[in-house]
């Protein structure tokens, strides 16, 4: 039954062997330069029987960046740094995508150069506080984007997505959920604008759009995607007309023709069913799945494949474990976030599993 998972999925330019993908998940393992450490290579290798890695959120400009130890992909160094990481896990038979991740209002002075003020599409000030090597800081009023510096970090995606590729990343995925810069522009509440990024739904996705354009133009519709968190009120971010703003940005994505989509669902109204039949490229649901859940899914023809999170940090090899219909390991929400190897690389692989290749 479970072998529904297992079949190769095309998603684009990427064939993947299984339907079970890792979720972007922020570790703040890096170092202050915004590069990784050799155990990032490590981890993300001990989970490459993944069918795609999608990495952590990484900033495409230090503008960009909004939590402690985060990794970017804004420089050549931090651009090698990744290098390793692409070259274990190709190693090890895997296949990652770097997720490019631009927080805009969700920063704080302390993350940015010369201790700028967070950048928006309108000086909303979010509720929340960031959480800082000196504790816990209350958002500030961001600062609004002028038209010129709205094209500079649309360039700052093509330029990220470039060392992306250098970087031997297979593919890149543009983070538009979890109410950082470009859902900033996207929901209503926190998008003011009067000029042609503001206004009705289709104006507030143009700079998602302009930022997929130009990534598209480096790598290839073909080896980009993109995640979307539709309601999520994660950070503060709301939208008026949710239905209409993601119906309307998602067919102008489907024109697009990318490679593939992840949606994580919340709310009422149920997302998958909405967006789904709007693009024709792979479906990845996401969002407290289980083996039994995403098998439901694919089956039902309600994805192309699920990806997990949570279970994927505890458990590095997760789809031979959903396979075998082994017990999932629960993960330390403690070291989730928590500098150092320990709750990073030192989950182990589950014991029987020499027992079944053997069998
Ligand atoms: C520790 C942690 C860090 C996360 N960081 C990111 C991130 O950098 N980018 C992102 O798109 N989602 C991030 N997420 C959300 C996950 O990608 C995923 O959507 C979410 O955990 C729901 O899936 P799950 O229930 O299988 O864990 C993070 C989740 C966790 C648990």
């Amino acid at each position: 039954m479970r072998d529904l998972l297992f079949t190769p999925l095309q998603a684009g330019a990427l064939s993947l062997p299984n339907r079970v993908v890792m979720a972007p998940m922020t570790r703040s393992r890096a170092l202050d330069d915004g590069t990784v450490p050799s155990m990032t290579a490590d981890y993300y290798a001990q989970r490459a029987s993944a069918g795609l890695i999608l990495t952590e959120g990484l900033f495409p400009e230090a503008m960009g960046k909004g939590y402690v130890r985060t990794p970017g992909l804004a420089n050549d160094e931090q651009a090698a740094s990744w290098a390793r990481v692409t070259r274990a896990v190709h190693a090890a038979g895997g296949r990652i995508a770097a997720q490019l991740m631009h927080v805009g209002r969700i920063s704080d002075p302390l993350f940015l150069p010369h201790g700028s003020t967070p950048v928006a599409p309108s000086a909303v000030r979010p509720h929340g506080s960031s959480y800082t090597d000196v504790g816990p800081r209350p958002h500030i009023t961001p600062r609004a984007l002028e038209r010129a510096e709205i094209k500079r970090i649309v360039n700052a995606f093509a330029a990220a997505t470039e060392r992306a590729l250098e970087a031997g990343f297979d593919a890149v995925e543009l983070h538009a959920g979890s109410g950082y810069l470009p859902m900033q522009f996207l929901s209503s509440r926190t998008n003011h604008r009067l000029d042609e990024y503001g206004g009705d739904a289709l104006a507030r996705s143009r700079f998602l759009l302009e930022v997929l354009d130009a990534m598209v133009a480096i790598a290839d519709a073909g080896r980009v995607g993109l995640k979307l968190t539709p309601e999520l009120p994660f950070n503060d971010i709301a939208d008026d007309t949710p239905e209409h703003t993601y119906t309307t940005l998602m067919r102008e994505v489907a024109k697009r023709d990318i490679a593939f989509v992840e949606v994580v669902s919340t709310g009422p109204v149920d997302w998958h069913s909405l967006l789904r039949p709007l693009f024709k490229g792979a479906y990845f649901l996401g969002g407290g799945q289980t083996g039994d859940s995403a098998l439901e899914h694919v089956q039902a023809g309600r994805a192309d494949a699920a990806v997990f999170g949570q279970a994927f940090i505890a458990n590095p090899d997760l789809p031979l474990r959903l396979l075998a219909g082994a017990p999932l390991a629960s993960a330390d929400r403690d070291t989730f976030y928590s500098p150092g190897p320990q709750g990073y690389v030192d989950y182990p692989v589950w014991a029987n599993a020499d027992a079944l290749a053997l069998a």
